[in-house]
């Protein structure tokens, strides 16, 4: 698809691997929104692209719904990029006692039912959309994570929540096959995103050389590198692709 003279939305794009999407989009002639809930750098994201910033909770209907719409207001909506999500650890039974269950919920939601929401709004907006080569309208990408498949230690919700993205992969493909929308989903190893640039050098180091082959962390840019891949190439879909030097994460 070309991505000059349509619209993208991508949630939590005001931070890490979301405004970094949203950078190389807008860069790519997209008219990109931003929907997160911090306002201000959200603001200045959005701005710095030419685009628009909606504060949106990804859990809810009218928000997510409202960030569609602004993105359609001004280009017709193509492309929805999930990458709202939180990560706190906790073990299934800790020193205080049981994982607390609200924090399961919770994770689950933001995670894992919020790109349901992004996905299915942006999808039913999408169909509306004059058909592209091969009958092409859109493309829906979510952000799992290698938590999916190798979990640690004190990741059960998250591990949980990305596990449930990759699931839905498929079946929303072929959903939504006959509207000409492709869903893909991305699997990032260990980015260099603000929550990991917050630890001591030696860790970020540490963390970098568990990977294979790069020894480091990964670049927000390569991830959105591939978002713009995945949306030029019509044959994606339906497929989760891990982003992460190969590496597999170990029980902690
Ligand atoms: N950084 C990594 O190493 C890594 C690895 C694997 C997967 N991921 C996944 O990639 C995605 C992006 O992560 P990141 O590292 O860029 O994190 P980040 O914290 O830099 O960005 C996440 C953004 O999501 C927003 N957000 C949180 N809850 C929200 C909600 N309810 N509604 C709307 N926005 C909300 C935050 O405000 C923030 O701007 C996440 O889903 C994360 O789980 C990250």
């Amino acid at each position: 698809m070309q991505l000059h003279g349509h619209s993208a939305v991508i949630s939590g794009g005001a931070s890490g691997l979301g405004l970094a999407t949203a950078q190389r989009l807008a860069a790519a002639g997209m008219r990109v929104v931003i929907a997160d809930l911090q306002d201000d750098v959200g603001h200045a994201a959005a701005a710095q692209c030419g685009g628009v910033f909606v504060r949106c909770d990804v859990t809810q209907a009218d928000q997510v719904e409202a960030a569609v719409q602004a993105a359609q207001a001004l280009a017709p909506l193509r492309v929805a990029v999930s990458c709202a999500g939180i990560a706190p650890a906790a073990r299934t039974l800790g020193k205080q006692g049981p994982h607390a269950l609200d924090v399961f919920q919770r994770v689950i939601d933001i995670n894992l039912v919020g790109s349901f929401n992004l996905a299915r709004l942006a999808a039913a907006t999408m169909a509306q959309q004059p058909p592209l080569e091969d009958g092409e309208r859109g493309v829906i990408i979510n952000t799992a994570s290698v938590a999916a498949f190798d979990g640690q230690i004190g990741q059960v919700a998250y591990a949980a929540s990305k596990a449930g993205i990759v699931g839905m992969t498929l079946p929303l493909a072929r959903d939504l096959a006959r509207d000409g929308i492709r869903v893909m989903t991305i699997a990032p190893g260990i980015f260099e995103t603000p929550m990991l640039r917050g630890m001591p050098p030696e860790v970020q180091t540490a963390l970098g050389q568990m990977v294979p082959f790069p020894q480091r962390l990964g670049r927000p840019a390569e991830y959105a590198e591939l978002v713009e891949a995945i949306i030029s190439n019509r044959m994606l879909n339906g497929e989760v692709i891990r982003l992460d030097g190969a590496i597999r994460m170990q029980p902690k």
